[in-house]
């Protein structure tokens, strides 16, 4: 087996942090899967077997022997920490929260919330950091909605939220403050025993209650906080730091609301936000007839697959392979079934959530700030490259 080191966590280019490193791009073209040891902020220093292509991270991520192994610190209630029936069964009880449906119910809540971003921005310009003001306000708004937390506890909640997460503090620091979170998701739980709301957690109380204890229930909260606050915060700060990078893809996504929809799909295609997905074999396997033997980790890399020019599977008009050249942005692309809300049992749940909150953010954005633009040169943006998410730190901008 080949053996090579990657240069960061996620395998981005130096330079170049929307791009793979050219080490993914060697390893897309060797006959052998590569091993390779990889530093990881939740695992530290460890090795695996790096999956690079399209079609082999689909295999790879589809097969019931690849699991989440010790990927993820274990919590009740969190999908990420459960494997094979356990999780089928726990998943079961959520899907019918997150179909393209709700989704589309929730829209005008969303408006509401990306409009009152809006308004915040307006009011803290002509400059600001759109982090602070816009990207990060989304997602843990929508959540309150999702959790059904009361308007008056959602300063709070948001203030909380934002520590958190905020994983520049120490651990220490952050251990507290996730026990706090973890406090105020149980007294969410118990009010939701109580009343269940028309919400996600409402739902799932008044259907399963019976069947989830306190603790797996406050676990559900809490996951959907993680998964949803960061993944979308920084998809958007991505996206908008590309976008200004390329003034005639971010006139398509401003002018043009027939071209929403496969924008956001190509934005996403692109910013591969949860660029790598780590997990460990339970038992002996292969992938591409390479055995991959019970205890070893495998590492899918999302973004190198999203790039892939020999992907099969995708649609008609595209062709075996596409033959298209994916390393650019063509926010007009035809359909690619990139591989950003990854594949198989724990492929993103939030996925309809997700698009649906960055289709109404993103033109809305460029529509009521038809002028913005980067406050700092391009190339001196701060970009989150060795974290689990990738995103922009901050987005200092001006209209
Ligand atoms: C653009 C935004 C998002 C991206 C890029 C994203 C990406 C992903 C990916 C790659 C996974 C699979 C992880 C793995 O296989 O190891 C995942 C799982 C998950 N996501 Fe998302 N996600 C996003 C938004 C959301 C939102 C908004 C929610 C809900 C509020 C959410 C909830 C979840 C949950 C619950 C899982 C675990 C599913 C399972 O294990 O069965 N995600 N996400």
């Amino acid at each position: 087996m080949t053996e090579t080191q990657a240069t960061s966590s996620a395998g981005r280019a130096a330079g170049c942090p929307f791009a793979p490193a050219p080490e993914l791009y060697a390893a897309q073209k060797l006959d052998e899967l590569p091993r390779v040891t990889l530093p990881n902020p939740l695992l530290g220093d460890f090795d695996a077997v790096l999956v690079t292509r399209y079609d082999d991270v689909k295999s790879a991520l589809a097969n019931d022997q690849l699991r989440m192994g010790g990927s993820m610190p274990y919590q009740a209630g969190n999908l990420l920490s459960y494997d094979g029936a356990d999780h089928t069964r726990l998943r079961r009880m959520l899907t019918g929260s997150f179909t393209t449906k709700r989704a589309r119910e929730l829209r005008p809540a969303i408006e509401g919330v990306v409009g009152s971003a809006l308004d915040a921005l307006a009011a803290a310009g002509p400059g600001a950091d759109l982090v602070e003001v816009f990207c990060n306000p989304i997602p843990t708004l929508v959540i309150c909605e999702l959790l059904g937390v009361p308007y008056g506890d959602r300063e709070d909640f948001q203030r909380r939220t934002k520590v958190a997460l905020d994983f520049s503090v120490s651990r220490e620091v952050q251990m507290e403050k996730a026990a706090e979170m973890e406090a105020y998701m149980a007294g969410l739980v118990a009010r939701h025993r109580e009343h269940p709301g028309e919400n996600v957690l409402g739902r799932v109380v008044r259907e399963y209650g019976d069947q989830l204890t306190d603790s797996e229930l406050a676990g559900i909260g809490n996951m959907l906080l993680i998964a949803g606050h960061e993944t979308i915060a920084s998809t958007l700060s991505a996206s908008i730091a590309l976008l200004l990078q390329h003034p005639d893809q971010l006139a398509v996504v401003r002018d043009d609301p027939s071209a929403t929809d496969g924008a956001v799909e190509e934005l996403l295609r692109y910013t591969a936000p949860a660029a790598v997905l780590p997990r460990q074999a339970a038992g002996t396997m292969c992938v591409r007839d390479q055995e991959i033997k019970e205890g070893e980790r495998v590492v899918a890399s999302v973004l190198a697959a999203n790039r892939d020019p020999s992907a099969t599977g995708q649609d008609e008009e595209q062709g075996q392979g596409s033959g298209q050249d994916l390393d650019r942005l063509d926010v007009r692309r035809p359909p690619h079934r990139h591989l950003t809300f990854g594949f198989g049992p724990h492929q993103c749940l939030g996925q309809q959530l997700a698009r649906m909150e960055l289709r109404v953010a993103l033109p809305a954005l460029f529509t009521r700030f038809p002028t913005l633009k980067s406050a700092v040169p391009h190339d001196e943006l701060d970009y989150r490259t060795n974290a689990l998410v990738f995103g922009v730190n901050t987005l200092p901008v001006t209209w």
